[in-house]
C-alpha cells in the first residue's frame, strides 16, 4: 500500500513538470500568478477610457492635496509664506528632498553645476543675486510648476516637502552669503 502512494506521488511530480510546456500543470493559488497585466501608455479598453490606469472622477481631489490656482510668480510671492518653521527637523528634510530632486541639476551648493548639466542645460544659480531676495512663495511656484526648461515637480515633491526644500536653499545660500554675526560665531567655534 505505501509502495502505491509512493509511486502515486512520483508520477504526480513527475507530471507536474512536463519538458514539452511552459505552464505549471497544478498550479497553486492561479489568480496569483495569472493577474492581468496592463502595459502602461499602451491603451486598455478595460476602464472605458482607453488608459490602464485609473484617472480621478471629475471635479474631484485627492484626499491631501489642494489644487494650485496661483498663475504667476509675483502672485505666488505676494500671497504664499513658507507655513513651516526654519528649525533642524525641517531642514534636514528639506536636505534629504534636495539631495534627491535637486542636486543632479543643481549641485551640492545650488551653484548649477550638478552631474547631468552638460549635456543638460546649466540651470541659473540659487545663489544669485535676485534668487537672494526672492521671497519663499516665488521659489515654491517654481518648483510647484517648472520655470523653462525645469520640469515642474508638483507630482513629485508633496506640498510640505516643497515648502521644506526652501529652508534647505536658505540654509546654502547663507553657506555662501554668512552675515557679520555668522562669521563672528565661526571665529569663535574654530578657536575653541
Ligand atoms: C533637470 C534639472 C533640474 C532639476 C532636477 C531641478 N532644476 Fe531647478 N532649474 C533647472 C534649470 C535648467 C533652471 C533654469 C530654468 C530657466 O529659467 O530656463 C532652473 C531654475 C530654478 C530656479 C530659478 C532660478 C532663477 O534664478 O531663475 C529655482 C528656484 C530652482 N530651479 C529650484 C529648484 C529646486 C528647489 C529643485 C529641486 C526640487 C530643482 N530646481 C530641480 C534645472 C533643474
Amino acid at each position: 500500500m505505501r509502495m502505491k502512494t509512493l509511486l502515486a506521488s512520483a508520477v504526480l511530480v513527475l507530471s507536474a513538470c512536463s519538458p514539452t510546456t511552459e505552464k505549471t500543470v497544478i498550479q497553486y493559488m492561479p489568480h496569483m500568478s495569472n493577474t492581468p497585466v496592463l502595459k502602461s501608455q499602451r491603451g486598455y479598453d478595460g476602464l472605458g477610457n482607453g488608459a490602464s490606469v485609473m484617472v480621478p472622477p471629475e471635479h474631484t481631489i485627492a484626499r491631501g492635496h489642494r489644487p494650485y490656482r496661483i498663475e504667476t510668480v509675483d502672485e505666488a510671492a505676494a500671497k504664499l509664506t513658507n507655513p513651516l518653521p526654519h528649525d533642524k527637523v525641517t531642514i534636514a528634510r528639506g536636505q534629504k528632498i534636495y539631495n534627491i530632486y535637486c542636486i543632479a541639476c543643481h549641485g551640492p551648493r545650488g551653484h548649477g553645476d550638478g552631474p547631468v548639466v552638460n549635456p543638460f542645460p546649466i540651470p541659473k544659480s540659487l545663489q544669485s543675486e535676485d534668487m537672494l531676495k526672492w521671497k519663499d512663495g516665488h521659489i515654491f511656484h517654481v518648483i510647484t510648476k517648472g520655470q523653462g526648461v525645469m520640469p515642474s515637480y508638483a507630482q513629485q515633491i508633496q506640498e510640505e516637502d516643497r515648502w521644506a526644500v526652501i529652508h534647505y536653499v536658505r540654509v546654502l545660500q547663507r553657506a555662501d552669503h554668512p552675515t557679520d554675526e555668522d562669521l563672528r560665531e565661526l571665529k569663535k567655534m574654530s578657536s575653541k
